[in-house]
């Protein structure tokens, strides 16, 4: 007999990662993901790097310098963030703590922020990331407020509102929100908020003494178009908040994960300027140690900012041939999608006009999910708008970050 969480637990069906990926030459009949998102046309570049400095320490025998992030990694991330997301203030090794993925920070933000019995939540716009609603509240049991801000644009100066109104309403539902969480770059619409929203976030977030916590994991994923105006990625850190909200109520989440296409290396990194909520953390992390191996390699790449600085460079050329790429491919199919955005690894497929809504009596979600089986049955996988929050039925998320031909099959099927 299991508790009435393990049980719960058990009901969510999540399964040991399969391997039955589609390849032309070797398994023409394989499965063909464009779920996961990850940057694997960069896998080659970081295999050659982490090849030719992978010799095996001795120190990463031992627990080490423990669960947390060894000083060395924290130099070199420190360094990286300063040069790349341009803080207003100076960020040091201090303020950053790592664990095995931002997954597992998401939740210790939530830990640490929210009490269960006290009807605590976490504010979101939607659509929104999917496996935030796992990643949030599974094990916490926390409240999760999605607030519609528009299906395509909460990126806005406008959104405040929004937000504003979302959290009165949670309010008096009896819902006590402690934090906003964004993600920007956006996943999934690929965008980034702009500095005049991101300064009325803020606002609003010390106006109602609630954190704001910036899951940025996709900061150096955004590439630029050339036929059409880019938007450019806009740290949280990079606004001074002096006058506008008490810097420990502001976090950063970043990692190794997708913008160095190094997911399985499992590094994420937690960035606050609020010292009680650091040491919380840290002491969350014992359960969620980095390897000394990973943290070894994460350090050797980091501190090498040239090859860091031709890895995005060539990152971004290959984000950019891809999606241009799917364009086409959508456009000849007549397929629509979210054509605002230059960030992350995926676009937000606009199904609506082949919902088999006849077959469902007119529910959406329902001709939703009889769409998903068949592309299922097709051998096709991509994430929903049901597991994004998305306000209405029909979207899909869409990663492109495969091969061409395998881009080019999962469209045909
Ligand atoms: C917005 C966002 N946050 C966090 C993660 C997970 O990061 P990690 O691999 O560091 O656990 C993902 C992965 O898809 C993501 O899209």
């Amino acid at each position: 007999m299991l508790s009435r969480r393990g049980a719960q637990w058990a009901t969510i069906g999540f399964a040991h990662g399969e391997q039955n990926n589609y390849n032309a030459a070797t398994n023409p009949k394989g499965i063909v993901s464009f779920a996961n998102a990850e940057n694997s046309l960069m896998h080659d570049d970081l295999t050659g790097f982490i090849n030719e400095h992978n010799d095996f320490d001795k120190r990463c025998c031992a627990y080490g310098e423990g669960y947390t992030g060894t000083l060395c990694l924290r130099r070199a991330m420190a360094a990286h963030l300063n040069a790349h997301f341009h803080p207003a203030n100076n960020i040091g090794p201090e303020e950053i703590t790592f664990a095995a993925g931002v997954t597992y920070l998401n939740e210790a933000s939530t830990l640490i922020l929210c009490d269960p019995d006290q009807n605590d939540g976490i504010m979101l716009g939607r659509p929104v990331y999917g496996a935030f609603a796992r990643d949030l509240a599974m094990r916490t049991n926390i409240h999760l407020e999605y607030v519609s801000v528009g299906d395509t644009d909460q990126f806005s100066p406008s959104c405040v509102a929004g937000f504003e109104s979302g959290f009165e309403a949670a309010k008096a539902r009896g819902t006590n929100i402690k934090a906003l969480m964004i993600c920007n770059p956006h996943n999934p619409l690929g965008r980034c908020y702009s500095r005049e929203t991101l300064i009325g976030l803020l606002r609003l977030c010390a106006s109602k003494g609630i954190h704001l916590i910036s899951d940025e994991i996709y900061a150096l994923s955004v590439y630029e178009r050339h036929d059409r105006e880019s938007e450019t990625f806009t740290s949280i850190r990079a606004i001074d908040p002096t006058g506008i909200i008490d810097p420990s109520q502001v976090h950063v989440l970043y990692g190794m994960s997708k913008d160095f296409g190094a997911s399985g290396m499992r590094l994420g990194c937690i960035i606050s300027q609020n010292e009680e909520f650091t040491r919380a953390t840290r002491a969350t992390c014992r359960f969620s140690s980095p390897s000394q191996f990973s943290m070894d390699l994460a350090t050797k790449f980091l501190e090498d900012q040239e090859f860091v600085a031709k890895f995005l460079k060539r990152s971004h050329h290959c984000l950019l041939q891809s999606r241009l790429l799917v364009e086409d491919l959508l456009f000849q199919e007549g397929i629509s999608y979210s054509q605002k955005g230059n960030a992350g690894f995926f676009l937000w497929l606009d199904l609506s006009a082949f919902l088999p809504l006849h077959e469902t009596g007119g529910d959406g979600w329902a001709a939703q999910r009889l769409l998903t089986d068949r592309f299922s049955k097709a051998g096709v996988i991509m994430s929903t708008g049901a597991e994004y929050r998305a306000p209405s039925p029909g979207r899909f998320r869409l990663v492109f970050c495969v091969d061409p031909d395998t881009l080019k099959e999962g469209i045909r099927r």
